[in-house]
């Protein structure tokens, strides 16, 4: 059984509690949160041990997992404390906020001899992982051209975190890099990327990014922090042999506004998949627990982290500089 600490107490880190209360192979042994209501919260629901302070958790020789879900800022240093402590670790996406970041991570846990994984967790989504299958196996034929589009609201986390570039790498890091990672992941290199950005009323922001992958497919992706009510994503993926379309507003009965557990505001959107078999969060989070135990080799490895994220940072130096720019 693998004991577990989650270092992070928002969104995400009740949302991993939930999975891995559904799983026989892992317990939560902590919740770690500097807010030690939100981490009492979410200790409460996995029957876990709520701390403050990391240590505990850390110098815990039964736990073996650490799971960060903190802001994007924090997970450099958290990965290397918890990779240092000798523990296997899981980290949200983004990786982190740049490559030296990202890259610095994996050696640390490579050096310490601990599995990394990261939650790129559309590769899950049953939807995305049809497509993709679809896609790769040629079923489709030649690809020419895929549109790609991720709206909801503003996401309202811990002292506003991801209303500051630097600390969330706003809308084209945080949320458009899950469907740069979908584009990386069927198919390969990005060549190069022209992107726009409206911001001018911020918390408001709007992107459009035009990729052109190496192998010549291009990928118009849009994601938008401007719509108000109802979070939604969709893809169309058009072949020689055929095209295929999704959209969850169509397939989807329920996207959860996961509210903040103290004031019982609103929080991130999250959507869910009605596939209650095939829950993308829980069958990443499980994939890891087999990768760990060696039965597995992991569908997203820090490499794959580390490409989204360059493609990410490639489009925000495009929106930035109006200019198209090479990878
Ligand atoms: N995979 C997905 O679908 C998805 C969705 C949303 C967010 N994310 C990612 O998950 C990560 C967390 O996002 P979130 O929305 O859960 O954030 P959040 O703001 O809801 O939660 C962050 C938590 O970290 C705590 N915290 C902040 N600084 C801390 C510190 N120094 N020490 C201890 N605790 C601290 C806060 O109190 C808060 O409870 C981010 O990297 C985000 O990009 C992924």
């Amino acid at each position: 059984m693998h004991q577990v600490a989650i270092w992070g107490a928002g969104s995400m880190g009740r949302m991993h509690a939930d999975c891995y209360r559904q799983c026989d192979e892992a317990e939560v042994k902590y919740v770690i949160d500097h807010d030690m209501e939100k981490a009492r919260n979410i200790a409460a629901l996995c029957g876990a041990i709520p701390q403050v302070h990391p240590d505990a958790a850390l110098e815990d020789p039964k736990v073996d997992i650490v799971d960060v879900c903190l802001p994007t800022y924090l997970h450099r240093e958290c990965v290397e404390k918890a990779a240092h402590a000798g523990k296997h670790v899981f980290c949200e996406k983004p990786i982190a906020l740049t490559p030296n970041d990202a890259k610095a991570m994996t050696e640390t846990c490579k050096q310490n001899n601990v599995k990394f994984g990261i939650g790129h967790v559309l590769r899950y989504f049953p939807e995305y992982e049809m497509a993709h299958d679809m896609i790769t196996s040629g079923r489709l034929g030649e690809i020419g051209v895929v549109r790609m589009s991720r709206t909801g609201p503003f996401p309202k986390g811990w002292g506003n975190w991801y209303l500051d570039d630097k600390r969330s790498g706003s809308l084209l890091l945080d949320l458009s890099i899950h469907d740069f990672d979908f584009l990386a992941w069927c198919f390969g290199d990005v060549e190069r990327v022209f992107a726009r950005s409206v911001r001018h009323d911020r918390p408001l922001e709007y992107a459009v990014a035009i990729i052109r992958m190496k192998c010549g497919v291009i990928a118009h992706v849009e994601g938008s922090w401007a719509h108000p009510a109802q979070f939604s994503y969709k893809f169309e993926v058009c072949g020689s042999l055929g095209m295929i379309e999704s959209d969850s507003r169509k397939t989807q009965p329920l996207t959860v506004l996961t509210g903040d557990v103290n004031t019982g505001k609103q929080g991130v959107a999250v959507p869910e998949s009605p596939l209650k078999d095939k829950h993308p969060y829980l069958r990443e989070i499980r994939e890891f627990l087999a990768f760990v135990d060696g039965e597995t080799i992991p569908r997203v490895t820090p490499d794959d982290a580390l490409r989204a994220l360059e493609i990410s940072l490639a489009a925000l130096k495009s929106a930035k500089t109006e200019e198209v720019v090479q990878l």
